[in-house]
């Protein structure tokens, strides 16, 4: 069963032509678009203007984030690095702060991949996220084996230092993290939910609450966001992951940990049911716990979905609706980032063609529905 918004949506394709008039309306107001510096780039006062065309400046306009996950590779892409600086003023490394990128070896770190991204993002107007500083995936070969003999006080130094020096040689760019990444597993055999990770296994369950000590005694203004998938599932794996993140966060928040939000992954299946009321609740009652609640890596997939194109396409732009709605329920949302813009460079994309990641542009760097119902249902 699919849990759905009321309102129908209206599903037409946004297509080049309208991207086009909507850049000759920007040029009536804006008289200096179309003005190409000597160079043959845009001139500052060309490239503010193409930004007010994009889904930032709306969000903007409210002292708000739009963002977007990229690799630092993608931006040797002209026409998407353009996407980019024309629709978001939100970028988090997709992977290059990851601890496989960062630490090629015990005693080293490699910061060039997030640079070129920092470099990026200044050049354009945007603030970086930072994601992420505890992670059961993404990890060097050397720390999986070193912290599977590493006495306990050695792990808890290992993990103290990643997260001093790398928080302190990105501060000034980076001013939200998510400390620790997907610590629940409602598949675990414990009963508090929480994932048999490495850390788990050479911390302990305090391992999390280190994190987000370590990440606030290294600078103090950080905000620190716990980050998971899957918390709006209206099903048993949603219920349960609900139920333990919960109990995670009371328990952070009743032992002193400094933390100050909750990302929503939103990984979206549109054949999955909606949380709904248990879900709203749950939000609630993080928000009663003084977290800031965001959307930290929104993208859709149709799942099993059945029917023609054109009517899955409406029923995911619903389900995108139903969900911002949701989300949206006890406070407004402040911050939302796609993990992608384009499914040109969806990370779905590499598992499977087919189940391409649905994203605000296609792979022709098109505006499609969905970037229409951002607009419309979050952000006017
Ligand atoms: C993914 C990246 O998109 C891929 O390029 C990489 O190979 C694996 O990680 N949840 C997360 C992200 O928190 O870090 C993941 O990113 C996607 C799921």
């Amino acid at each position: 069963m699919i849990h759905l918004a009321s309102s129908s949506v209206a599903s037409k394709k946004i297509t080049r032509r309208d991207t086009l008039c909507a850049f000759a309306r920007a040029a009536a107001t804006f008289p200096v678009l179309g003005l190409l510096n000597a160079c043959g780039g845009f001139s500052m006062s060309h490239d503010r203007a193409f930004r007010q065309s994009g889904l930032r400046a709306l969000a903007a306009r409210r002292g708000w984030h739009f963002g977007a996950a990229a690799q630092s590779g993608q931006l040797d892409d002209p026409a998407f690095a353009r996407s980019l600086a024309r629709e978001v003023n939100a970028l988090v490394p997709e992977n290059e702060l990851k601890w496989d990128a960062l630490r090629p070896s015990p005693e080293t770190f490699d910061f060039r991949g997030f640079e070129e991204l920092a470099t990026f993002a200044d050049e354009h107007g945007m603030i970086l996220r930072g994601h992420t500083l505890v992670w059961h995936e993404s990890n060097p070969a050397w720390l999986e084996s070193l912290l599977k003999s590493a006495p306990r006080a050695d792990a808890e130094k290992i993990l103290r230092e990643h997260i001093t020096r790398v928080t302190q040689a990105t501060q000034t760019h980076i001013r939200e993290w998510d400390v620790v990444n997907e610590a629940i597993d409602p598949r675990s055999s414990r009963k508090d939910g929480l994932r048999e990770t490495l850390w788990l296994q050479a911390l302990g369950d305090s391992y999390i609450a280190l994190a987000f000590r370590a990440a606030s005694e290294a600078d103090s203004g950080l905000r620190l966001v716990y980050n998971d998938f899957g918390l709006e599932r209206g099903d048993g794996y949603g219920e349960a992951k609900r139920k333990a993140a919960l109990r995670l966060l009371e328990n952070l928040r009743a032992r002193g940990a400094p933390i100050h939000g909750l990302g929503l992954q939103s990984h979206l299946r549109v054949d999955r049911p909606l949380g709904g009321r248990a879900f709203t609740d749950f939000l609630a009652r993080a928000r009663c716990l003084g977290l800031e609640v965001s959307v930290t890596e929104l993208d859709m997939r149709y799942g099993n979905l059945m029917g023609d194109a054109e009517d899955k396409d409406a029923l995911a732009q619903d389900y995108l609706r139903a969900y911002l709605e949701q989300v949206q329920q006890s406070a407004p949302l402040k911050s939302l980032l796609t993990w992608g813009l384009s499914d040109r460079y969806s990370w779905l994309r590499q598992d499977d063609d087919a189940a391409r990641g649905m994203l605000p542009l296609d792979v022709n760097l098109e505006r499609v529905p969905m970037w229409e119902t951002l607009r419309e249902a979050w952000l006017v």
